[in-house]
């Protein structure tokens, strides 16, 4: 890809003080990076670290900052269950080498308010085609968790995108992740960029990606094998008895 769609991020602003932002190491860090901000080099960015690290938080950020709505959805998608977004999105600036054709917000919280936005849409009077029938045409409810997302990244991801993704692997098998993969790669291929969230050891091998871990020292890029989540899942698949013996023997 020539330009990238999200090249670059940082804060337009200092955090406001006192609030949880400030006191989230990643979010620092990208504050003190000032307008050097955190680069995205790669089709396909990764943010990977431990529960509260700041992931979503700054996911959230980047998709408020796109026009994206803070729950979930398009660029078109309106509504909002709970305001519990923060207000990072206000003050974090994504440097655009150009703007995508299509995009998607996916929390993995929010997916089902998505799958209902879309029912409701489809029962109000319009005039244009249902939107259900660019997801598969089949109503997002009436499919498992993991089905319905695979069917949305196959019907509703068109390529020419800017795609952030908050842990999709939640709702995926191992081998529904690997088809992840494969449909990953084949939008990359046609100029889309992603950035996700996520936990998987799987999802997070993708080649030739950027992986920056949030940790309390701040936001680092590492290597796949660096990380916490390919080490722990190897040592534990290699003797998995040994692992539980050593963590369930009794003090
Ligand atoms: N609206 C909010 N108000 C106050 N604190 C918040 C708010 N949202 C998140 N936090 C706190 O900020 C921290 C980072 O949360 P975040 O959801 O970004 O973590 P995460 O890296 O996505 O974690 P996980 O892997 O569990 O999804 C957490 O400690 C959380 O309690
Ligand atoms: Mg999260």
């Amino acid at each position: 890809m020539d330009r990238r769609y999200a090249e670059n991020i940082y804060l337009n602003a200092p955090l406001p003080e006192g609030s949880y932002l400030a006191g989230l190491p990643a979010i620092r860090d990208l504050s003190d990076r000032g307008r050097e901000g955190l680069p995205f080099d790669a089709d396909v960015t990764f943010l990977v670290g431990e529960n509260g690290s700041g992931k979503s938080t700054l996911l959230e950020g980047i998709a408020v900052a796109c026009g994206f709505n803070a729950e979930g959805g398009t660029r078109n998608f309106r509504f909002a269950t709970e305001v519990t977004h923060s207000s990072l999105g206000e003050i974090l600036t994504v440097a655009r080498g150009r703007y995508p054709r299509d995009g998607f917000f996916l929390r993995a919280e929010s997916f089902y308010n998505v799958a209902s936005y879309i029912d409701q849409m489809d029962r109000e009077p319009s005039f244009g085609g249902r939107i259900i029938d660019s997801y598969g045409g089949v109503s997002l409810h009436r499919q498992s968790h993991g089905e319905s997302f695979l069917a949305l990244v196959e019907n509703r991801f068109g390529g020419r995108g800017l795609y952030l993704l908050d842990e999709p692997e939640a709702a995926l098998s191992p081998s529904r992740q690997l088809s992840l993969l494969a449909l990953m790669h084949d939008l990359a291929g046609r100029d889309s960029q992603f950035v996700i969230a996520t936990h998987s050891p799987i999802l997070m091998a993708y080649p030739g990606a950027q992986i920056y871990q949030l940790d309390e020292g701040g936001i680092r890029a590492v290597g796949y094998r660096e990380t916490e989540h390919y080490q722990l899942t190897r040592r534990f698949l290699d003797d998995p008895d040994r692992m539980l013996r050593y963590l369930l023997q009794e003090s």
